[in-house]
C-alpha cells in the first residue's frame, strides 16, 4: 500500500531512487513521483500511472543529483492522477515529503491550516503533513519532526526534504513499515526490505515512533522524546535471484513454479533444530479450548482450509476476518488462543486484530513469511512460513506454506492435548509426496479452461467442507486478476438461492477431494447441468458422466492434506485467464500486496 524510498550518497539519487521504485511498485501503481535536491532546490517530478510513465519523463532531468526521496501511490485519498500523486511540497516548496498510510485527523488539520490561508494543490490526506511543517515554528527540523509525530492520528511512514539541508532526509513510522538500508556508498530509506537487496549490506527496521536523521556520513535515530538511541543492523540475506522474475514472463508465475519449493522449505523448518512449534509451551497448548484464526485475503482462506483439518482432530476453530475481530463485540473464551496469519505481517487490519487480542491477555501465534515483520514483533510466538519473497499481488506460494505450517501446527496441538510424541512433523512423509506431484504436475486443460471462462459471462465456484475453502481461494485468484464476476459457495448453498443465476453462460467450476462428500456433490453437478451450465469438475477420482464438461484430474494424496493439491491447477486458471485477456497478473486492477491501511 504505497512504497516510500529515499536516498543519499554518493550515487545517482534518481537511478537508485527509481530502481527502488520499481522494486516497490507491487505496493500501488496509481501514480509515481520523485523529489530530490538539485542546486539546493528542491527538483519534484510525478505522474499518475505507473512507474515506467515516471522513468519516461524523468529521462533527461535530474542528472547531478545525490538525495531524493519517492514514492509509488495506491490511491486512498484523492483520486489516481498528477495533481495527487507523491511527494507532496508545502506552499512555499520549503519541504518535500512522501507518506504511506492514513493521516486520520487530516481534515481538523487541513481546516486549521486553511483557516490561516495554506492552499492546498491535492486531495490527498498526506499534503497536510508538508504544509505543518511549513508551518512550524519550532527551531530546529529535529524538533519540527517531532512536533509533527505529536500531531499526527492514524498510520505513517513518511520520508522527509527541507530545503537548506541539502543531502538530508528525516523520517518517521508509526504502522506502516520503514527500513533504513546502509551501504559503502550511502543510505537508502525503503518500505520493505525487497528494494534494498542488491543495494546494501545491512538493514535496520525502524521501530514505531522512531525518528530518523540521515546524511551522507551517518544515521542517527531518535525515540519520541529526541532522546538518541542505538541502531541495531541486520544483515542482508536475501539475494538478487531471490526477487528477480528470471526467465519467467511474470512473478506470478515464478511464484506458482515455487509452491512445491514453499512446501518443502515449511516443512523443513518444523524438521530443523529451530523447530518453531516447540517452543510453544505445553502446557498453554495442552489447555487450549478455543482457536481463533485471524487473517485477511488469501491468508484467511489458508486458515478456513485448516478448520477442517482441526474439526477432524477433534479441535474447535472459528476463523475471523481480521477487519471483522477489530470491531466486533469481544466475548471472552476460556483458555483461547489467536492465531494469526499474514504473508506480509504487515497487513494493518491483522495487525490491529492483534493488539486487540493482547489487549485482553489472550496468547497469539503468528505464521508469517516476514521474518522481520511488524507483526512478528508483536506476537507471543511466531511460526515461519519458508515461501520465499513473494512479489506479485496475487498470494500463491504462501497459500500453500501457511496451510502447511497449519496442518503442522494442528498436528502439534493434537499430539500435545492427546499426550502423543510429536518431535517432527507427522504429515512429513505424505507432504513430500505432494510436493513430487505438484513439481510434476500437468496444467495441459488450463488453456482450455481459461479460453472457456473468457466465451462466458459469469463463473462460479462450488465445493464441500474444505472443498469450499479451495472454492473461496480460487475464486478470489480469478476475480482479482482476471476482473471476471466469479462466486464461490456451498454446493449444497446452491439451491437456496444462486441457481437462479445459473445458465448456459455459466461455468461452474467443482471442486470435489472429499469422498465421503462426492456423491453430494454430484447432486449440486445434475442440478448445474439441468439448467444449462459448463461444468468442470477438479477430482482425484475417476469419474465417467456425460453432465461434466471438463474435467480436470489432479494427483491423489491423504484426502485430509488434498487442499495443497486442488488449489494448484486454480492459481494456475487465475494467471493464465488474466494473461490470455492481456491484463498484467502481477499488478491487478485496484489493489496491492501489502495493505498497511484500513
Ligand atoms: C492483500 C493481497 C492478498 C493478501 C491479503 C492479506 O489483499 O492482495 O494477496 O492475501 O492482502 O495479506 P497478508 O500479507 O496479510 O497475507
Amino acid at each position: 500500500m504505497c512504497g516510500i524510498i529515499g536516498y543519499v550518497g554518493k550515487l545517482s539519487a534518481k537511478n537508485e531512487i527509481l530502481a527502488g521504485l520499481k522494486m516497490l511498485e507491487y505496493r500501488g501503481y496509481d501514480s509515481a513521483g520523485i523529489c530530490c535536491f538539485e542546486k539546493g532546490e528542491l527538483k519534484l517530478i510525478k505522474k499518475k500511472g505507473k512507474v515506467d510513465t515516471l522513468i519516461e519523463v524523468c529521462k533527461d532531468k535530474l542528472k547531478d543529483v545525490h538525495c531524493g526521496i519517492g514514492h509509488t501511490r495506491w490511491a486512498t485519498h484523492g483520486d489516481p492522477s498528477d495533481k495527487n500523486a507523491h511527494p507532496f511540497l508545502s506552499e512555499n516548496n520549503n519541504v518535500c515529503i512522501v507518506h504511506n498510510g492514513i493521516i486520520e485527523n487530516f481534515e481538523t488539520l487541513k481546516g486549521n491550516l486553511q483557516k490561516q490561508g495554506v492552499r492546498f494543490r491535492s486531495e490527498t490526506d498526506s499534503e497536510v503533513i508538508a504544509q505543518l511543517l511549513q508551518k512550524s515554528k519550532c527551531e530546529s527540523e529535529l524538533k519540527k519532526v517531532q512536533e509533527l509525530s505529536n500531531m499526527l492520528v492514524g498510520s505513517y511512514a513518511i520520508a522527509i526534504l527541507f530545503k537548506g539541508l541539502e543531502n538530508q532526509i528525516f523520517a518517521i513510522r508509526k504502522n506502516s513499515p520503514l527500513i533504513v538500508g546502509k551501504s559503502k556508498d550511502g543510505y537508502y530509506l525503503s518500505s520493505d526490505v525487497n528494494a534494498l537487496v542488491d543495494k546494501t549490506t545491512e538493514y535496520h527496521i525502524m521501530e514505531e515512533d522512531e525518528i530518523v536523521w540521515i546524511d551522507n556520513e551517518d544515521c542517527y535515530a531518535f525515540n519520541k522524546n529526541l532522546q538518541a538511541k542505538e541502531i541495531t543492523y541486520l544483515p542482508m540475506n536475501l539475494s538478487k535471484q531471490d526477487i528477480s522474475r528470471g526467465t519467467f514472463e511474470h512473478y506470478m508465475l515464478k511464484e506458482i513454479m515455487q509452491v512445491p519449493m514453499a512446501i518443502k522449505m515449511t516443512i523443513n523448518e518444523c524438521e530443523s533444530i529451530i523447530n518453531p512449534y516447540n517452543k510453544l509451551p505445553k502446557d498453554l497448548i495442552r489447555d487450549v479450548k478455543h482457536l481463533t484464526i485471524i487473517g485477511c485475503g488469501t491468508a484467511f482462506n489458508a486458515g478456513m482450509t485448516a478448520e477442517h483439518y482441526a474439526r477432524e482432530r477433534d479441535i474447535i476453530v472459528e476463523c475471523v476476518y481480521a477487519s471483522e475481530y477489530r470491531y466486533r463485540k469481544f466475548l471472552s473464551q476460556e483458555n483461547e488462543l489467536c492465531i494469526f496469519i499474514s504473508q506480509s505481517g504487515e497487513t494493518a487490519d491483522t495487525i490491529e486484530a492483534l493488539k486487540i487480542a493482547k489487549e485482553h491477555q489472550i496468547p497469539t501465534i503468528v505464521i508469517t513469511n516476514v521474518s522481520t515483520s511488524t507483526i512478528n514483533k508483536l506476537a507471543d510466538y511466531v511460526i515461519p512460513t519458508k515461501a520465499g519473497p513473494e512479489i506479485a499481488v496475487a498470494s500463491t506460494k504462501a497459500y500453500n506454506a501457511q496451510i502447511t505450517a497449519l496442518y503442522n501446527l494442528m498436528d502439534y496441538i493434537y499430539c500435545v492435548k492427546n499426550k502423543i510424541n510429536c518431535r517432527t512433523c507427522i504429515l512429513k512423509d505424505k507432504l513430500y509426496d505432494v510436493v513430487n506431484k505438484l513439481e510434476n504436475y500437468n496444467f495441459d486443460k488450463i488453456d482450455e479452461l481459461s479460453q472457456l471462462i473468457l466465451e462466458n459471462e459469469r463463473v462460479f465456484f462450488i465445493g464441500r467442507g474444505v472443498d469450499y475453502a479451495t472454492s473461496q481461494e480460487a475464486s478470489l485468484k480469478l476475480k482479482e486478476i482476471s476482473n471476471i464476476h466469479s462466486e464461490s459457495l456451498y454446493a449444497g448453498e446452491l439451491k437456496h438461492g444462486t441457481l437462479a443465476l445459473i445458465d448456459e453462460n455459466t461455468v461452474v467450476i467443482v471442486i470435489a477431494t472429499q469422498k465421503h462428500l462426492f456423491d453430494k456433490t454430484m447432486n449440486s453437478i445434475y442440478e448445474i447441468k439441468a439448467r444449462g451450465a459448463k461444468v468442470v469438475l477438479v477430482t482425484q477420482f475417476d469419474v465417467q458422466t456425460d453432465a461434466i464438461d471438463m474435467l480436470i484430474s489432479i494427483p491423489t494424496t491423504d484426502q485430509a492434506i488434498m487442499a495443497e493439491i486442488s488449489i494448484y491447477p486454480m492459481q494456475m486458471l487465475a494467471y493464465k485467464t488474466a494473461v490470455l485477456k492481456g491484463l498484467d497478473p502481477d499488478k491487478p486492477r485496484n489493489l496491492a500486496k501489502s495493505v498497511t491501511v484500513e
